[in-house]
Formats: C-alpha cells, sequence, structure tokens
C-alpha cells in the first residue's frame, strides 16, 4: 500500500452507489486505506467524519451531524473547570468534542451523562429513536430528533477511548444496518489510532 491510497483524497467521499450497504462498504474500504498510514488519532478520526458524513449525505439520511468525542484527562481545560479528586488527581471520565462535521457541538460531556457519556460509560452502542424520550439528552442542537452513539475502545485492553456519534433531523434515523456499518467504522478506528492524547 504507498503513503497516498488515493490520486485525490477528496475522491474518497465521492459514491458511485446509492445502496446502503455497497455505499459503507466504500466507507470502510477507504477508511481501512487511510489508517495504513496514520495512526494519528486526530487524523484518522477526521477523515473519518467525513467519510461518515459524505455517504449519509449521498443515502439521503438528514444526518445533521456525524463526529467524535474523545476521552480526555481534563488537562486541557481552563482550572477553574478541572475537578481534582480527594488525592489531588485529576479526573479522566470526561469526552472531549473531537473532529466532526455538522454545527459547533457540546464542548465536553462527563461520562455517565447524555447519550454520549451513557454509551462511553457502559462501553456498549446506544441507539435512540426519539431523543425526547432519552432521560439526560444533551440537546447541542434543538433540530436532532435521533442518535445513535458507538463507544472506541482501544486494542490494548479494550479501554473506551471516545465514542462516534451521529444526529438526525428525523425520528427513528437508523436502522440495524446504520449500527452494524458504525460499529465496524469504531471498531477500525479503535485499533487503528494511538490513543495517547
Ligand atoms: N446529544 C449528545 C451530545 C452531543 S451532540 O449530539 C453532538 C448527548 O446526549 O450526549
Amino acid at each position: 500500500m504507498p503513503d497516498e491510497p488515493f490520486a485525490h483524497h477528496a475522491d474518497a467521499a465521492t459514491f458511485a452507489a446509492s445502496d446502503k450497504s455497497d455505499v459503507y462498504e466504500t466507507v470502510l474500504g477507504s477508511a481501512a486505506a487511510l489508517v495504513e498510514s496514520q495512526r494519528f488519532w486526530a487524523t484518522n478520526l477526521a477523515n473519518a467524519a467525513s467519510l461518515m458524513w459524505h455517504a449519509f449525505e449521498a443515502l439521503d439520511m438528514r444526518v445533521n451531524w456525524a463526529g467524535f468525542y474523545v476521552v480526555e484527562p481534563r488537562r486541557h481545560q481552563q482550572p477553574q473547570q478541572q475537578q481534582q479528586g480527594t488525592t489531588g488527581e485529576i479526573s479522566n471520565r470526561t469526552l472531549a468534542l473531537g473532529p466532526f462535521m455538522g454545527k459547533v457541538a457540546c464542548q465536553t460531556i462527563e461520562f455517565g451523562r447524555g447519550v454520549c457519556g451513557t454509551a462511553a460509560a457502559s462501553g456498549t452502542t446506544v441507539v435512540v429513536a426519539d431523543v425526547d424520550k432519552f432521560p439526560g439528552h444533551i440537546a447541542c442542537d434543538g433540530a436532532t430528533k435521533s442518535e445513535v452513539v458507538v463507544p472506541i475502545l482501544d486494542d490494548a485492553g479494550g479501554v473506551v477511548r471516545g465514542v462516534l456519534d451521529v444526529d438526525c433531523l428525523v425520528t427513528d434515523g437508523f436502522d440495524d444496518t446504520d449500527v452494524e456499518f458504525l460499529e465496524k467504522l469504531a471498531g477500525l478506528l479503535g485499533r487503528s489510532c494511538d490513543w495517547d492524547l
């Protein structure tokens, strides 16, 4: 595999097919080719956000946000926002906004809060057909109606390193094929990135 797998990288986000499985296979193939020459998490998540966004657009899925939150040890927050534990350590149970496509979003989310924090704390996918019926849903955008969040686990110990989050403008916007694809993409990214944030 050459360092640069595409004649033009932007071509990777152009989809000839409109069949969901074909589009998703193309995304997974492109993502796999891109990560072969790169392990920096920000680079890989940024291109994955773009691939997802253009795939959902090609499928007319009315996705309004597609991207990532990463687990960070709060050292990047302003000092007044850092909460120290009883032994003085800084909590690392916070998700910070990562690469995404869509409108400006919430910057930090605590483990256990919202759909993202729930998926991160449990280490399992959370599919929300109607966000109004999910207690604690964090409405970064009031137009969002449904959401899916998939945890990203690292290769070493299966530690949660972040979450993949997709929002949709219609209720029940995600089916089993979408979830299966997103879990495969999250698995690929978890294995392919260095998570030394
Ligand atoms: N709705 C999410 C917050 C992140 S935004 O959707 C981009 C949640 O409840 O965790």
